[in-house]
């Protein structure tokens, strides 16, 4: 059923960097050892558990953010919505960091009409897009060249919120989860959800987007229906992952052409790097 499931590499993983080209002034900081490089038509996916991460380890990313997050994070009552928050813009940070040559701290964000954070890169260098979720106890970053994106992860290991499917899914989504096995409903919901919400955030919509509006098919991964009153077709690429036995995931890219995602675990002593300096 699952055809287009994907599996993370794991940790310790360590291939060479390969970075974009880009004008000498734009290279001011060192890169780190990251292990993955940005290409046309390639989403690059990292995810952070949190729960594993230490003290020291927490500090260390906090150093990643900017002023303003940092503030932020430290107004966060529940710690471990502050610990999400700080490890989800550190690895942002960290994977921007790596493909422009800029501080991480001081990288500089714009934002949509509906708040989708955007990089400002600097001139010279092709625009980077990129994409954040957090859910319980993980963050993931998606990043592509050109191409809008969007990420979406859940934790999977409560049982369905199935009375929302009214609000939130189309019908035809509805009917496939009612039509799976039991055993299996749960994890359907989990797919059309991430598919879904994946969506909402590539066109940068986000709430204002009506759920309902539009569908999503499984197999293949596909925009079914496209939102209600939109006149001019728009193609995306789907691709849903399991990090975990507790988290599942999707992206979505703006555009027809196919894609290869590199998704796995990020390396924290890469991340650390950016500290270190
Ligand atoms: C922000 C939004 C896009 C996602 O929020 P969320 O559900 O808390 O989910 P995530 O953790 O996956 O994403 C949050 C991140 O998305 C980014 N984001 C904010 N607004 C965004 C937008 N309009 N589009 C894309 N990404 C956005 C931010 O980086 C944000 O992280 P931050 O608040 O730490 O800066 C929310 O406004 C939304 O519309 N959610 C859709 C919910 C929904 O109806 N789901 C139904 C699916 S069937």
């Amino acid at each position: 059923m699952e055809t287009s499931r994907i599996q993370g590499k794991g940790d310790g993983l360590a291939h060479n960097a390969t970075v974009l080209e880009r004008p000498m002034s734009c290279v001011g900081f060192p890169k780190g050892r990251a292990d993955f490089e940005l290409k046309t038509n390639h989403v690059v996916l990292r995810w952070l558990a949190i729960g594993g991460l230490d003290d020291m380890q927490q500090t260390q990313l906090a150093g990643l953010l900017s002023e303003t997050e940092q503030a932020k994070a430290a107004r966060f009552h529940d710690a471990s919505h502050r610990r999400t928050y700080v490890a989800a813009h550190a690895l942002l940070r960290g994977m921007l960091a790596h493909v422009t040559g800029r501080d991480p701290r001081e990288l500089q964000f714009t934002h949509g009409p509906n708040g989708k954070p955007e990089p400002v890169c600097p001139p010279g260098i092709a625009r980077v897009c990129i994409n954040l979720s957090h859910t319980h106890d993980l963050a993931a970053v998606a990043m592509t060249l050109d191409r809008e994106v969007g990420v979406d992860i859940e934790w999977i290991a409560r049982a369905a919120p199935f009375e929302v499917m009214e609000r939130f899914f189309a019908p035809s989504e509805r009917a496939d989860v009612i039509a799976a096995p039991p055993s299996l409903r749960s994890m359907r919901f989990y797919d059309f959800w991430t598919m879904k919400e994946a969506y909402m955030k590539a066109t940068g919509q986000g709430f204002s987007l009506d759920p309902v509006s539009f569908a999503v098919a499984l197999t293949p991964a596909c925009l079914q229906r496209q939102p209600s009153g939109q006149t001019i077709p728009t193609p995306y690429f789907f691709q849903r992952f399991s990090v975990s036995p507790g988290h599942v995931g999707a992206i979505a890219l703006e555009g027809a052409e196919p894609v290869t995602v590199d998704a796995g675990a990020a390396r924290l002593p890469w991340l650390g790097e950016f500290v270190a300096t």
